[in-house]
């Protein structure tokens, strides 16, 4: 009873609720966020994981830019339901080179997180002109203007340099042949050998059915196509993960 006496004390006088809830919020809070300055790595080491090719970059540049998060997460829950539909749950590794990551908080669409090699090329360029003429039922709005529009090639280096200034391991020799890596990457004669070494996995070629333009559509499918494969999950390490 004496110590709900006490307690009426504070319910009867705001300033000094405020105060004391300030303080149990203060106290809250560093003992939830202080320990993280003291952990080496909040991100587990994942094979597989490299930085964006340029012309992956330049496709998430136009995914960012044309709202695609507005409809679409890139975030794989671990529920059942979620990893059943899509695969293995994302981690945090995933989208460590990502300065906005997207994973998004509205599912009109399906997640994307692993969309990559689920269609072909073929079916992207289709689906991105006109979504009802391969999902009758789409309300997803038509981008067909991206396979007019070209990529700005000149000076994307300084894409990579930004990327460079948050945090992302863009090596000197990356960023020095950006232009190159670009270009090289939807060109269906292009030499490839240094492009895939500085970038493993990286998917070349004609994306948009058009050899002739780098365009914007071409950006976009080579990013959707690395979506959720550069980690292959046959070698993950699941038990490591979590340590
Ligand atoms: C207004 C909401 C909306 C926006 C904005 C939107 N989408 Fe979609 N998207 C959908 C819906 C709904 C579907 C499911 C039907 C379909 O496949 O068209 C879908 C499906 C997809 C699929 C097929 C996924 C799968 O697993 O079958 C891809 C890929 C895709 N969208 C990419 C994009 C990209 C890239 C953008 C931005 C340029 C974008 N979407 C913008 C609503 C949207």
């Amino acid at each position: 009873m004496a110590l709900m006496d006490k307690h009426a004390v504070l319910e009867r006088n705001a300033t000094l609720l405020l105060v004391a809830s300030f303080a149990v919020v203060t106290v809250g809070g560093i003992v939830e966020i202080a320990p993280l300055f003291y952990l080496e790595n909040t991100i587990e080491k994942v094979d597989g994981m490299r930085p964006y090719s340029p012309l992956e970059l330049a496709g998430r540049d136009v995914y960012i830019r044309e709202g695609c998060y507005t409809c679409h997460s890139q975030m794989i829950r671990p529920f059942r339901d979620e990893v059943e539909r899509y695969g293995h749950y994302s981690l945090a590794a995933e989208s460590m080179y990502d300065h906005p990551f997207q994973w998004g908080s509205k599912r009109t669409g399906p997640d994307l997180a692993r969309v990559g090699d689920r269609y072909s090329n073929e079916w992207h360029v289709q689906h991105l002109i006109e979504p009802r003429s391969v999902v009758p039922e789409s309300i997803m709005p038509s981008y067909a203007f991206l396979k007019d529009t070209p990529i700005r090639v000149e000076d994307f280096s300084t894409h990579l340099i930004a990327n460079q200034r948050v945090g992302v391991p863009y090596t000197e020799e990356m960023v020095a042949n950006a232009e190159a890596d670009l270009t090289a990457q939807a060109d269906p004669n292009g030499d490839w050998d240094a492009l895939l070494a500085r970038y493993p996995k990286a998917k070349v070629g004609d994306f948009d059915g058009n050899p002739q333009a780098l365009t914007e559509m071409d950006a976009l499918i080579a990013y959707l196509q690395m979506l959720g494969t550069l980690v292959d999950f046959s070698t993950y390490d699941e038990a490591a993960g979590y340590r």
